[in-house]
Parts: C-alpha cells; structure tokens; sequence
C-alpha cells in the first residue's frame, strides 16, 4: 500500500469532481483570456483609467455591445477585471484592468507576461480528432496542424526569457561561450529549432558582433521568423532557413549549435545531436535547453511534471510520432533519455549547465 491514498472512495470520487469542475473553470477562463486578448479587450481597456462601461469598450475594439458587456461581467465576476458601482444598470458599470494585470496581459517584454499561454492552449485543441486518430493508430499529428495559435503561443510565451534572460543570464553563465561570443572574428550561431526566431533575435541583440542562423522544419514559423528579424533591423545578421535539424551538410562552421525546447519534439532527436555536433568547430559549443523534468518518473507528481505530460499527450509525443521511425520522446525527456541520445551521437559527455530556470534544464553536450 506505499504511497497509495488511504482515503475512502467516496472521499476520492468527491475530490476528483471537485478538481474537474475547478479546471473546467479554469479552462473556460483560459479562454475567456483567448477572446480578450484577440479583440484587443484588454490592450483597449489599459488607455481608460476610470474604467470603460460597455458601450465605451466595445466602440473602442470595434465589437458588439451585447458581447463585449457579457465577457466584462464574466472578466469581472472571474476577478481579472475589477468593476466600478456594480450595483448600478449593466450599462453603466466601468470596468477595469488592476494594476499588475495589466502586466500579465499586456506587457510582452515582461517575465510575468503569461497571456500567450491562453493562446498555447486553445492553439493544444485545434487537432484533436487527428491526436485521437493517432493514439489508435501509432502515427502522429505534423506540427503545422497545429496552426498559428500553437505557433504563436510559443513564441511569445517564451519570447520574454530570451529577450530578459539570454544576454545576462543564461550565456554569461558558461564563460567561455559568452567569451566567445564578444571575440573577433565574429562568432557564428546556429539556432536550431528556432521557432519564430526571439532566440536568435535575443542572441544577436546581445552580442552585437554575432551573426545567428536560425533553422526550423515549419515554414511558417521561417516566415514569420524573418519578419521579426526583419522588424527588429537584424536580417543582416540573423537569417532564418526552412531546414531538417538532422541535416548534417553544415559540418564544422559554427562557434555555438543552441537548440531550445525542441530537441523532444524530433523523431530522430540523435540524428540532430549528430548534426549539431558535427556543425560546431573543434572548440565549439553544443548547448540543449530543455524542459526540467524530474530525473525519474514518480506519480502522482509535482506541478512540472503535470504540465509537461499535459503537452507530451496532446502536442509534442504526436508531433515527434509525425515522422516514421520515431525515437517517440515526448515533453518528458528526462536527463538519462538525453545523455543516451547525446553518447549515441558521438558526444562524450553531458553536462548540466547551474542556470536556475523553473521551467527549462540547460545541458552542455561536450564533443
Ligand atoms: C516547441 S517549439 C520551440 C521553438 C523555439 N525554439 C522556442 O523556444 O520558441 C519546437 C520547434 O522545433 C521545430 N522542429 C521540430 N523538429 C524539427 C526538425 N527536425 N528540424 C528543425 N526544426 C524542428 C518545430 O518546427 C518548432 O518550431
């Protein structure tokens, strides 16, 4: 009986009901942030101090008065909006954004800026009949199934790490790469996995002599990635290619081969390691950064390991499945399951980098 509940049935099938309705709030507040954040709600609201009414907000955000006043009540009901005389007719209540809020909602430079992850998460449901087809079938579910929301929702979700934390913290953490980085003759970046481009963006913000190629399989996630280069005035030194991680035709020209959180995501993960390890120079440096699992599977288990096997089900197990044969590695890749991709990949040790981050693990893969 180690480590199984001691409680009655009727007391776990009372709990369970209770933690259900409770995520069924707040997944319907999740996307009641989805609608707020995609009509421009929240952005309209932050320029009235004294609170919009309803009819105020809804000619400001171009939508219908009957809705935007339902979403406010909800908003406010929910306690993400505050409201002035509530007691007073529906159409004459102001509505707020506190302050702080403001900052989680708006403010996409910030590390507490977390409205993406609404995005995230409605952009997890867009497949579902092809991830249950999946489940059946063995097969997977390609990324760009998962359209602009899921595309969208990782790239500004983590967008404020890399513009906060990629030149002070986390490079400057391994000397001899932030060295290198500041050296002549310019270092050269390899990206890999780049998304839509805020880490290699961040690099080259970070260290002005660098020049960052950015690959990625998804073209869309390429285009866009060129046009937040292009929008940041850094396309001379970042530059953004549609191409397979476990291409290895780029042997020996790079000082550094970063590949953040999407390592996982590849069905031939040891192919890539192998691309990489093969594209850095004989002192160049191979960095994963991935997602902070625990060392060993333990259920039940903490908040980490929730939210990452919450992904692996529904995003990224499928989309690593997408491409037959599949190392099949799912969110959870724990330590061990890399060091065995990294020494199959020729690399002769993997290090793990102290780089304090909640959510990501940051490894050094030494040649
Ligand atoms: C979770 S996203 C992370 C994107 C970005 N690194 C970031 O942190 O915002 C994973 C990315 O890996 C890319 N990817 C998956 N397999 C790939 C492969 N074999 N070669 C290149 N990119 C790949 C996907 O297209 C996707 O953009």
């Amino acid at each position: 009986m180690e480590g199984r509940s001691v409680q009655s049935s009727e007391q776990r099938r009372d709990a369970l009901v209770e933690r259900i309705f409770a995520s069924c709030i707040g997944f319907m507040e999740i996307l009641s942030i989805y609608v707020g954040d995609h009509l421009g709600f929240y952005r309209a609201l932050a320029d009235y101090a004294a609170g919009a009414t309803a009819s105020e907000l809804a000619d400001a955000s171009a939508t219908h008065e009957r809705y935007t006043r339902e979403w406010l009540e909800q908003q406010a009901v929910a306690g993400i909006l505050e409201v002035e005389s509530a007691d007073t007719v529906p159409e004459e209540r102001r509505y707020l954004l506190p302050e702080g809020h403001d900052e989680v909602l708006l403010e996409r430079d910030s590390l507490y800026y977390v409205a993406p992850f609404a995005q995230l998460m409605v952009g997890l449901t867009r497949p579902l009949p092809a991830v249950l087809e999946a489940f059946k079938t063995g097969g997977g579910v390609p990324y760009p199934e998962y359209g602009k929301d899921m595309r969208e929702g990782i790239a500004y979700g983590n967008r404020p790490m890399f513009v906060n934390l990629m030149g002070t913290e986390w490079l400057p953490a391994i000397p001899d790469v932030h060295e290198r980085l500041q050296a002549d003759p310019p270092a050269l970046v390899a990206d890999i996995g780049c998304g839509a481009g805020w880490s290699s963006i961040s690099m080259a913000r970070a260290y002005p002599k660098v020049r960052v190629d950015g690959f990625d399989l998804d073209e869309d996630s390429i285009a866009e990635a060129k046009a937040n280069a292009e929008a940041e005035d850094l396309s001379d030194r970042v530059i953004f290619q549609v191409r397979d991680a476990a291409d290895p035709e780029l042997s020996g020209r790079y000082d550094l081969a970063i590949a953040i959180e999407c390592i996982h995501d590849m069905g031939r993960p040891v192919e890539a390691l192998r691309a990489m390890r093969s594209m850095v120079s004989d002192d160049g440096a191979v960095l994963v950064v991935d997602e902070r699992v625990g060392e060993d599977f333990t259920a039940p288990s903490d908040e980490i390991e929730r939210l990452m096997y919450g992904f692996s089900i529904v995003h990224c197990l499928p989309v690593g499945m997408a491409e037959q044969p599949s190392a099949g590695t799912g969110t959870v890749m724990r330590p061990a399951t890399l060091r065995r991709y990294a020494s199959e990949a020729g690399f002769s040790e993997l290090e793990i980098v102290p780089i304090e981050n909640d959510l990501w693990r940051f490894y050094r893969l030494v040649r």
